[in-house]
């Protein structure tokens, strides 16, 4: 592999942020994140930026419901897809906001080149207008009757019956926002006349080679052969938004900026690294990959490459568009328990399942993908846990008794056949087409482990036994061989699979003593060296929590976001949409009747105890002892106590809660333990082990801050 060392920028579509992250959007971020970690191991000049949506009207309403501004609501959920994208192991090199100096640094330069380039135009337009809630409403915030065939209770934009109209033809109008009437009137918009680009547009759409070619057809079909509709890209005050600087009391539409937010959070990035953003979006060696889904396609094949191209930018090296997830055959659904949630999947199974299960269906093409869990379950038991971990335990069983010889020994081509595949697997990722290139590391997987059943070290143990250790030199060598050559097949697929399974790879490295840094570690053996001992890699799929991981779905009053519609040129639904009455909890009774409830004491019992609030600001594992985390809580200013805290088998990734608010017992006399003192104790339910949740208060509290 001596291919050059390609620059490439790469993004994922910025989620919206009115909602939690849920497995659909996991389709898109980590088939990213394995392009992402793929093109690194080859040791490309990759980076991968995203950033949270967060303008328009949608973003507002949330706000306001939960009392709070638009900034703060932004700030919290920005905390919160974070954390779960880390904890799905999608590594972002920045991960921004639209909402940023950086972002409106660019859109201020990109609309000033499109009015120059002559392409924008003022016009009136008549809109339905909430006097209540004082906003003007997007399609999706307004039902009435359908003016074609009388249905009540539908969209502004559409009606079951398939009929598509404006919500000014709505019969009986009713504001979702405040369910008054709303009235009509009249503004001034701003439209990019994007038809001026269409012959630009034509020729990059057939020819620049970036799109797969059903994309190029349905473009071709459905909006290029027309002329272009102008673009409305502006909204009248009040906006959660960026004003337009020539056009005061006007403000941009939220999917004006929200494509220009990649180039926001790459400038955050380089003035972070020293770097110049225009290496990055101004130079034509540089590659820039977006990936997408099918959904919001004609905003990154039509709306933003004439933007970018009116601006002088770097035109997209390839937009990659994927399909939508169903499950078990049909469309995410709360009630049926599979619109699920990336907290809840966490919460019951390993985020490397999915990894990998998502990884077995990418391909690069459009279509759909469904995740059916009985397949899933087959799958990673067969694949990864039968067949690769399967591998890794047996032969490190025999190399951790003999260590790696200092020579390679004949292995029938085995090696040398695994490492031939290496430009083969790595074109299968670099297309995207992930599916293949694990049918070709499985088939390493399967000749690895027959290797091992043919040579059948256990017998030459026998031998080795029987003459008493290390007095039979030449059963310990064969032994040696097999382990050598079975540990390092099981290293080759592992650097194969590193971009879609990192976390294994990890206890790879562990196993093994040694870093996989590089593609071609594939092609080297690893010789002459001690190996530790196996430890537990990965499990058989728990069906007891997929089970539980439905129902909790089931059970779960979404707060915002729920069942998106899909993305119309308009913002999502109104957060109200997904509210679901009280008896849908049924909470079990158990925990009371496992723990019953205490005597009854007075509020100056209860006030001797004094609660805080507090910030764990440094979190790490003690690795004497088998329960315990050492915790330093924060309680503002310069006060901090050390905690031992018994709640390692449930958080076992402590960095993961550093920076987290949790509530505090703070008058607790000190008490000494064999690795320092502990000064208090953090709040958590659950009766131990892995089932202890941690008390987190909500948004707005402060350390230091006491609860009564
Ligand atoms: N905010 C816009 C994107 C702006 S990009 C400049 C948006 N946000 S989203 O949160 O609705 O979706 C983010 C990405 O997740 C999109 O690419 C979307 O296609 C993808 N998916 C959301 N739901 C999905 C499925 N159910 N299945 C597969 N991908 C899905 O669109
Ligand atoms: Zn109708």
């Amino acid at each position: 592999m001596t291919a050059k060392k390609r620059n490439i920028l790469v993004t994922s579509a910025l989620p919206y942020a009115n909602g939690d992250i849920h497995i659909g959007h996991l389709v898109e971020y980590l088939q990213t994140d394995i392009w992402v970690r793929f093109q690194k191991l080859r040791g490309h000049n990759c980076r991968y930026f995203c950033a949270d949506d967060t303008h328009g009207t949608a973003i507002t309403i949330s706000a306001r419901k939960k009392g709070i501004t638009e900034e703060e609501f932004i700030a919290g959920v920005s905390r919160s897809h974070q954390a779960d994208f880390a904890a799905f192991g999608i590594e972002f090199d920045n991960y921004g906001s639209t909402n940023s100096p950086e972002t409106r640094r660019f859109c201020e330069e990109i609309w000033s080149a499109i009015r120059k380039a002559g392409l924008v135009e003022e016009r009136e337009i008549k809109q339905l207008y909430d006097p209540v809630a004082q906003t003007f409403l997007a399609d999706r915030f307004v039902k009435g009757t359908c003016p074609k065939c009388g249905r009540t209770g539908q969209y502004g934009d559409s009606c079951d019956c398939g009929a598509v109209y404006s919500p000014t033809d709505l019969i009986d109008p009713v504001s979702t926002l405040s369910n008054t009437t709303p009235e009509l009137r009249s503004a001034t918009h701003l439209f990019v006349e994007i038809e001026r680009c269409h012959e630009f547009l034509e020729d990059w759409v057939a020819n620049s080679g970036a799109l797969q070619p059903e994309v190029v057809n349905y473009l071709k079909g459905q909006f290029l052969s027309d002329a272009l509709w102008p673009w409305d890209v502006s909204r009248p005050a009040p906006y959660f938004g960026f004003e337009i600087p020539d056009s005061p009391g006007n403000y941009w539409y939220v999917w004006f900026d929200a494509p220009i937010g990649y180039m926001g959070s790459t400038l955050q990035w380089c003035r972070k690294s020293g770097e110049d953003v225009n290496f990055w979006w101004k130079n034509p060696e540089t590659e820039i990959h977006h990936f997408i889904g099918k959904d919001i396609c004609y905003f990154h094949t039509l709306f933003w490459p004439a933007m970018l191209k009116s601006a002088g930018y770097t035109l997209p090296t390839k937009v990659h568009i994927h399909g939508f997830l169903t499950v078990n055959g049909e469309k995410m659904s709360k009630s049926r328990g599979t619109f699920i949630l990336a907290r809840t999947y966490l919460n019951h199974l390993n985020p490397s399942y999915l990894r990998y299960f998502f990884a077995t269906k990418t391909s690069p093409r459009v279509d759909d993908l469904d995740l059916n869990f009985e397949e899933m379950e087959a799958r990673i038991n067969a694949d990864l846990v039968g067949n690769i971990v399967n591998l890794a335990s047996r032969s490190a069983k025999f190399a951790s008794v003999t260590g790696l010889g200092d020579t390679y020994p004949e292995d029938g081509g085995l090696f040398r056949k695994a490492a031939d595949l290496s430009e083969e697997i790595a074109a299968a990722y670099e297309e995207r087409d992930y599916g293949k290139a694990l049918r070709y590391i499985l088939e390493c997987g399967y000749r690895a482990n027959k290797f091992f059943e043919d040579a059948a070290p256990w017998t030459i143990r026998k031998e080795l036994e029987a003459a008493g250790g290390d007095a039979n030199p030449d059963a310990f060598r064969r032994l040696q061989d097999v382990a050598t050559v079975s540990v390092n097949l099981f290293r080759q697929i592992i650097v194969y699979l590193t971009p879609i399974l990192p976390d294994l790879t990890r206890q790879s490295e562990e196993l093994l003593g040694c870093r996989i840094t590089s593609w071609s570690d594939a092609s080297e053996p690893l010789l002459g060296k001690k190996i530790g001992t196996y430890k537990h890699m990965m499990t058989r799929v728990p069906k007891e929590g997929i089970e539980a991981m439905i129902e909790e779905t089931k059970n779960l009053n979404t707060p915002s976001g729920a069942e998106q519609p899909p993305a119309s040129s308009e913002e999502a639904a109104p957060a109200s949409e997904a509210a679901v009455s009280d008896d849908q909890w049924k909470d079990s009774g158990q925990p009371l009747l496992d723990e019953p409830m205490s005597e009854t004491i007075t509020i100056d019992d209860f006030l001797k105890v004094d609660l805080r609030v507090g910030r764990i600001v440094e979190a790490e594992q003690v690795a004497e002892a088998r329960k315990l985390l050492k915790l330093k809580i924060s309680l503002g200013g310069s006060e901090t106590r050390q905690v031992f805290a018994g709640i390692k088998a449930a958080y076992p990734e402590p960095e993961k809660l550093i920076g987290r608010l949790v509530v505090f017992v703070a008058n607790l006399q000190p008490r000494k333990m064999k690795f320092g003192l502990s000064e208090g104790m953090v709040v958590a339910s659950g009766p131990g082990g892995p089932d202890v949740f941690l008390t987190f208060p909500d948004e707005g509290a402060k350390p230091g801050m006491r609860l009564h």
